[in-house]
């Protein structure tokens, strides 16, 4: 397989060649694509300016990132399974689609959106189940150039209107219902919710995937079914410049709404396939399964993208991890002789936590690498993994990145790079990471901990966020002059090796899902009796951090007492969705605020780890006593 490092010394080698002259290190990789015209210059860029970042990646090359995963592809994989998915209910038959056929509904997809008008550049949200049509319609989207706006189907109505108001989408596609587990929800009844606040859509295409009941209005709705009746197998892609839009993404962030992070074709397209080769050194043969939710930003890279631009072999479950028990993870690797299986760390432990005989009973011997993603996983957790389920036998890639980076950055390659337990290990060549001390000092050589920054782009770097170029700038680009801001702390130990250490905003991560404090409390603040609210994230043992929110209210009676907790969680359901729950609430009659008015999110914090012994100086707080309630009143195990 072309561009795929084979030896530790060929990765120092790489390493070096991409930092000496990245120009040639990317452009090289980039002579093995599909190109309508190829680029006048691999990369121009700038971090430092007012208007940063401006990052252009094969400037003024043409393409169409779809063509590169089927006419590049095929007809040598005409016959190759593409996807294997693998439904909710394991008494359900799975589908295994070819390149071949998946080619054919794609164009086919296509041509269907175009017939009721879509276009490039419009914007298509895409809320839908893990089911087979959710990668074609993303594929379909790129095909004509129109850019897809994925939101995961675990949102409410509120948080599904507000993603369609911000990028102005003119489609929604959906379906009537989804499986999760032993529970079905209805999607579309949600979509209707959403729609009633979103003047720019035009179109619902929906999916039959549940057969349930559902509300139909036409002409504004549309069946999937329907809609393809009749459509056309033949279809031309769009050509697309390098620098148009593929996605939009929405993420969390320390203040207000979640922003859309926006990637463009040729640097994404690149970069996923030069990363899921790499990481997971993918072999002809084998078959790789990530089971995050194409929702996030890991099922578009390493679901959808990095594997069907390598022409892999892949797994798409459409369920979760304990239904219809803590075997099926297990039992689908041996079903399909999985041989490079890539999971959460939250996951990881809710199974721990089951016993490991639903691990024993299955053989796992096709497994060959293991994967994590999306939160630091502990040595506990890392060692069940690497010693039960692979056996000691399997590498375990620590994989570190995030929305805004579009694929990994600082991971091992499988088998090639020395692991060591909760390491994220080296940074993958063309990703050059800096840690800087809290003025923005870059501290050099090893032993060092502080915030991570990277200071030369990649081909994955997001270019804005949609719609508000400043907001990108004052996220990623103002705290630090002229470097990438990532949100974490790491430590950078002897050898050189990274140890991600979690985030140093007021982001917290619960199971995998970013979520921003602010964005809760703005939740909770929608209750009616609540005046005010304070979020922080505290250590738990499956979750990671769980949700931890001081709540100020009216006078309550001791009925109503009974009761908020409920409506509060509630309040979340409907503005947020079920994942963004607070774990622990608890009611106080003042939060801890300087006289400026702002609240001390660290003594929550500290409070929350249960250590009341060092909570700094409280003098300056507007009314030191409510630290001593708060105490008093905590949720968790308090030491003092
Ligand atoms: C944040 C990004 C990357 C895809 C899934 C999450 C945390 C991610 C690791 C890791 C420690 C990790 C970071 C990062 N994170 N991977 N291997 N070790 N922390 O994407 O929702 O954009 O979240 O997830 O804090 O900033 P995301």
């Amino acid at each position: 397989m072309t561009n795929k490092i084979l030896t530790l010394k060929e990765y120092f080698q790489k390493y070096d060649e991409s930092v000496n002259d990245p120009k040639k290190f990317w452009g090289s990789i980039a002579e093995s694509h599909l190109w309508h015209k190829k680029w006048d210059s691999v990369v121009d860029w700038y971090f430092g300016g007012k208007d940063a970042p401006n990052v252009k990646w094969f400037v003024n090359a043409k393409l169409n990132i779809t063509e590169n995963i089927f006419e590049r592809n095929l007809p040598q994989r005409e016959n190759q399974i593409a996807i294997i998915w693998e439904p909710n209910d394991p008494k359900q038959k799975e589908i295994k689609i070819t390149y071949g056929e998946l080619f054919q509904k794609v164009k086919q997809f296509a041509n269907a959106l175009k017939k009721i008008g879509a276009k490039k550049g419009d914007r298509i949200a895409i809320y839908l189940p893990m089911v087979i049509e959710l990668p074609i319609a993303v594929l379909a989207c790129a095909r004509i150039g129109a850019i897809h706006s994925v939101v995961f189907a675990g949102f409410s109505a509120n948080s599904l209107s507000d993603r369609i108001n911000d990028a102005q989408s003119n489609i929604v596609i959906t379906s009537d219902g989804v499986n999760r587990g032993a529970k079905r929800i209805c999607l579309k009844s949600i979509v209707d919710d959403a729609l009633k606040t979103c003047p720019t859509i035009k179109n619902s295409i929906v999916l039959k995937h549940t057969e349930e009941k559902i509300n139909f209005e036409s002409p504004r709705d549309i069946w999937w079914h329907d809609l393809i009746k009749d459509v056309s197998l033949e279809n031309k892609a769009e050509v697309m410049d390098s620098e148009d839009t593929l996605f939009i993404l929405y993420t969390s962030g320390s203040t207000g709404k979640p922003k859309g992070v926006l990637h463009t074709v040729a640097g994404y397209m690149v970069y996923a396939e030069y990363t899921f080769k790499n990481v997971f050194q993918y072999n002809e043969g084998d078959i790789f399964w990530c089971t995050a939710d194409i929702g996030w930003v890991t099922g578009h890279t390493y679901i959808v993208y990095g594997p069907l631009l390598t022409g892999a072999t892949s797994v798409m479950y459409e369920g979760i991890p304990t239904f219809p028990d803590a075997g099926r993870f297990w039992e689908t690797i041996d079903k399909y002789k999985v041989t490079q299986f890539y999971t959460a760390p939250t996951a990881i432990r809710a199974l721990i936590a089951q016993g490991s005989e639903w691990v024993t009973k299955h053989k796992l011997d096709s497994l060959k690498v293991l994967g994590t993603v999306g939160e630091p996983i502990n040595e506990e957790a890392w060692k069940w993994y690497h010693d039960l389920v692979g056996k000691g036998n399997c590498p375990i890639v620590d994989t570190w990145w995030q929305t805004e980076t579009g694929g990994i950055l600082i991971s091992p390659l499988a088998g090639i790079t020395p692991t060591k337990p909760s390491f994220a290990t080296l940074p993958l060549p063309g990703i050059q990471p800096v840690i800087v001390d809290p003025d923005g000092k870059i501290l050099e050589g090893n032993n060092v901990k502080g915030n991570l920054c990277i200071k030369y782009p990649w081909p994955g770097i997001l270019r804005t966020t949609y719609g508000d170029h400043q907001r990108c700038f004052n996220t990623y680009f103002a705290t630090y002059k002229g470097l990438y801001f990532t949100g974490d702390g790491a430590k950078r130990d002897e050898e050189g090796y990274y140890r991600i250490l979690g985030r140093v905003d007021d982001v917290i991560n619960v199971s995998g899902h970013r979520i921003g404090t602010a964005e809760v409390e703005d939740a909770i603040n929608q209750h009616p009796k609540v005046h005010e609210s304070a979020v922080v994230g505290y250590p738990h043992e499956i979750k990671g951090q769980g949700i931890y929110a001081f709540v100020t209210c009216e006078k309550l009676t001791d009925e109503e007492k009974k009761n908020i907790e409920n409506e509060i969680k509630n309040t979340i359901l409907k503005e947020i969705g079920a994942f963004a729950k607070p774990d622990l609430i608890q009611l106080v009659s003042g939060l801890p605020k300087t006289r400026s008015g702002k609240i001390m999110r660290r003594i929550l914090r500290k409070i929350g780890e249960g250590d009341a012994t060092n909570l700094g100086d409280i003098s300056t707080l507007l009314d030191p006593n409510v630290v001593e309630e708060i105490i008093n009143g905590a949720k968790v195990q308090i030491k003092k």
